[in-house]
């Protein structure tokens, strides 16, 4: 017998694409993003060992986060992480503006580098200007020896493994995860946080990729609300995300994904900006993606996502297992198990990623290449 095969289905692993397939490697991705780095309940950083012993982590001040699409918005995650457990200011700043701003920088400023590919032209630049005033750097990025390492005091690897499709997705939540490590190791080195406050962190850290794994169960079962809702949103030409605390950078993140690779004109608002502004865009064709997780700020959340039904628009809203008063609000509900509420984004990132790509196969888009994107931008 013949059997017929070629290269690149054998790469996709049985997957019609490959950011399904890399939508699919997350928990692993996650997995081996914490491997060594939580053993026994605690935490290890053996990269940041010769930055702590020359005193850095007792001395900076500030903290600045350079960065680009997908990777900003993960540094805008780990701001609002690393100021709750380190009690260090910290400001995520877009790369290519950085390095035209003149910034501020000097020996007791840290520069944090994320970068997947460690290539991205306007992060590099950036980051040796801030080295040329005395600033130390740590990148964050997944590729092995690449530009930004030879740049940087120290490297946090991804260790997610190669990503072929254009959209970042596992080196999404994996910059996330590395990031929020660095955060708490931070503020245990600042003695922000106490060891049974570190411990419910690494559980729920630890807990996160078979959380995830079941969100992926359930989207590829009978039960899959996902597809449907996307391939009912696929002929809209606009769609609003939005998002408060840690679900504002989730839904920035969630509307890039959407406009990469589907081409809908997607925004991402904090919720309570919206109607400073963008509420007036709303209308019926308009739909909106709430991001409403257990938070310390959810009825806030909801009051903003009412106020958009008032216009008549479609509010999806992404939830926690067991909220059963959210779907008063919702048209439909995507729902998320339980988590604290630092982490919910790597859980409320999972449908929207999901979501994205439906919508795109829908429109008959090429989801792993799509138009005028590169995988890294090694030119202004
Ligand atoms: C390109 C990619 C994005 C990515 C961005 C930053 O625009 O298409 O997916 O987020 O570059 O890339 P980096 O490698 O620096 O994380």
């Amino acid at each position: 017998i013949t059997i017929e095969w070629d290269a690149e289905a054998a790469e996709k692993g049985g997957y019609p694409h490959f950011v399904l397939k890399e939508i699919n490697e997350q928990p692993d991705a996650l997995r081996r993003a914490m491997l060594g780095r939580i053993r026994d309940g605690q935490l290890h950083l053996p990269e940041l060992e010769k930055l702590r012993k020359e005193g850095l982590f007792d001395r900076v001040q500030r903290i600045i986060i350079v960065a680009c699409g997908t990777s900003y918005h993960a540094g805008l995650l780990a701001k609002y992480v690393i100021e709750q457990w380190a009690r260090i200011p910290v400001e995520a700043i877009t790369a290519s503006e950085f390095r035209y701003c003149n910034p501020i920088v000097g020996p007791e400023t840290l520069c944090i580098a994320v970068t997947q590919s460690g290539e991205t032209a306007d992060t590099l630049v950036g980051i040796r200007q801030a080295r040329e005033q005395g600033a130390p750097v740590i990148a964050v990025t997944n590729i092995v020896a690449s530009a930004i390492t030879r740049l940087s005091d120290a490297v946090l690897y991804l260790q997610a493994g190669p990503e072929i499709g254009v959209v970042a997705t596992k080196t999404f939540v994996t910059s996330v995860v590395v990031l929020y490590l660095l955060g708490l190791y931070l503020g245990e080195q600042r003695k922000r946080i106490r060891s049974e406050q570190m411990s419910a962190f690494l559980a729920a850290l630890e807990h996160l990729p078979d959380q995830v794994q079941h969100i992926l169960d359930q989207a590829a079962g009978p039960d899959d609300v996902i597809a449907p809702l996307a391939r009912r949103m696929a002929s809209v030409s606009n769609m609003m995300f939005i998002g408060r605390g840690v679900g504002y950078p989730t839904a920035l993140e969630g509307a890039l994904k959407l406009k990469e690779i589907s081409y809908i004109h997607a925004e991402g608002f904090p919720a309570g900006e919206l109607k400073h502004g963008s509420i007036a865009l709303l209308d019926p064709d308009t739909p909106l993606l709430g991001i409403a997780t257990s938070s310390h700020i959810y009825e806030k959340v909801i009051t903003n996502i009412q106020e958009v039904r008032a216009r008549d628009a479609r509010a999806i809203v992404v939830a926690t297992e067991g909220d059963e008063r959210v779907k008063q609000f919702a048209d439909d509900v995507l729902y998320v198990p339980a988590t604290l509420e630092a982490f919910s984004p790597l859980l409320a990132i999972i449908p929207l990623q999901l979501f994205s790509y439906h919508v795109a196969v829908a429109r008959g888009c090429n989801v792993d290449q799509p138009r005028n994107l590169a995988k890294s931008v090694t030119v202004e």
